[in-house]
């Protein structure tokens, strides 16, 4: 029998990020030595408090389905957090603990669009938002972030595309793949079209913790009249180093998050009990271990920045945020295809083109910091003879 595809998946492409890091897995099984800069996930163990509490949740039986929502404790200690470092007012009662920042940011989108419905997406960015629009039958609408503009919004462009239908905006600073922080003043612009214009925020949060040279990170629900139409997703994939563990969590108004839980409880059920443990140590425990891991990252941006800048035909923006860079590299006379190739293949480094991130990332590829600095050392400089003997 052929299975026939429902129509709305028409447009959903397999992950082409996956693509380059599977086949970079499979050169390295062959023996071959990979920088893998593809993947947006920190290298480091999670820390051993962490882990800890995850084990002992296991020994002490916490291995039944929790609330839907998720532990109390749990719930609480994300509304103590989002007081404390994101001047961001919600009760226990206004947060899921979710799989990952993954659900947490595919629940506003199934539960509040209609088919035909206008999102507006960052471009380029995590490639998730683009499919999960596609995904509910809602026209996605593509913000673009321009290079010349530092990869910020432009609250003109996003007036432009503004139209009766406009539903929802989803944001992500910090940026992946940019790297950029939206500042104050670009996300107060932004708070006062949404409000004009009824625009239900998603703010997608996930690198907040990951910010260098001073930024400020700043969450667009804590500026006036934005905690009734924001809902602020995060988690601790990136701060603590759990991706494995798959624990995120949604933030907002009351109706909003019950219109959530729906989706949540029919699908998911809970979030998995021992790790969502290991979650509020992470929250309550000590937090040097999230400082160590930003500074090695810190030095890694600045090897990556200054060595991709050092190669002709190649521009880098420096991030402020995330762990990874977005260069441009027109002037290699490559496309981004073809030079991720080229780089994979003579160099033995992995990353992944720019277009895998939206329209707006032609010309661009993003490499992941998340090797360690030899590594990434070695990896530069095979890339830079590699170019060299074309
Ligand atoms: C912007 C952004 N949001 C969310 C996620 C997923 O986070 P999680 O592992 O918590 O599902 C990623 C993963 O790369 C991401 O880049």
């Amino acid at each position: 029998m052929a299975i026939r595809l429902a129509d709305r998946m028409t447009g959903i492409k397999p992950s082409g990020i996956r693509k380059v890091f599977d086949l970079a897995n499979k050169m390295a099984s062959e023996g071959k030595e990979i920088v893998n800069l593809c993947i947006g996930r920190p290298d480091f163990d999670t820390p051993v408090h962490i882990k800890e509490a995850a084990k002992r949740a296991l020994d002490e039986g916490h291995v039944h389905y929790t609330p839907n929502p998720g532990i109390e404790e749990l719930r609480q200690a994300v509304a103590d957090k989002l007081l404390a470092d994101n001047e961001i007012k919600v009760s226990s009662n206004e947060v899921i603990v979710t799989v990952g920042a993954n659900e947490a940011s595919f629940l506003p989108v199934i539960t509040f669009l209609n088919p035909g419905d206008e999102v507006m997406v960052n471009d380029p960015v995590w490639p998730h938002y683009f499919y999960c629009g596609l995904a509910v039958g809602a026209k996605v609408v593509r913000l673009p972030l321009r290079e010349e503009n530092g990869f910020l919004p432009d609250i003109k462009d996003v007036e432009a595309l503004t139209t009766p239908k406009t539903r929802m905006l989803i944001l992500n600073t910090p940026n992946n793949p940019t790297g950029a922080c939206f500042p104050r003043p670009v996300l107060q612009e932004i708070a006062q079209w949404a409000k004009k214009n009824d625009v239900l925020v998603v703010s997608d949060e996930i690198y907040e913790k990951l910010v260098y040279d001073g930024t400020e990170h700043v969450s667009i629900a804590s500026l006036p009249g934005m905690a009734e139409r924001t809902l602020t997703v995060n988690g601790w994939s990136k701060a603590y180093s759990m991706t494995g563990w798959r624990l995120g969590y949604v933030a907002g108004p009351q109706d909003a998050i019950d219109g959530m839980l729906k989706i949540h409880q029919y699908t998911v059920t809970s979030a998995t009990s021992f790790a969502q443990y290991g979650g509020l140590e992470a929250l309550r425990g000590p937090q040097d271990c999230v400082e160590n891991m930003r500074q090695e990252f810190d030095r890694r941006r600045q090897l990556i920045v200054e060595a991709m800048n050092s190669i002709d035909g190649v521009r880098c923006v420096e991030p402020k945020g995330a762990f990874y860079v977005f260069p441009n590299i027109q002037g290699l006379g490559m496309t981004p295809e073809e030079a991720c190739r080229f780089f994979l293949e003579e160099a033995g480094v992995a990353m992944v083109p720019g277009p895998e991130f939206g329209e707006y990332g032609d010309g661009y590829l993003r490499a992941a910091y998340s090797e360690s600095y030899d590594k990434i050392e070695r990896g530069m400089e095979r890339l830079a003879k590699a170019l060299g003997s074309r």
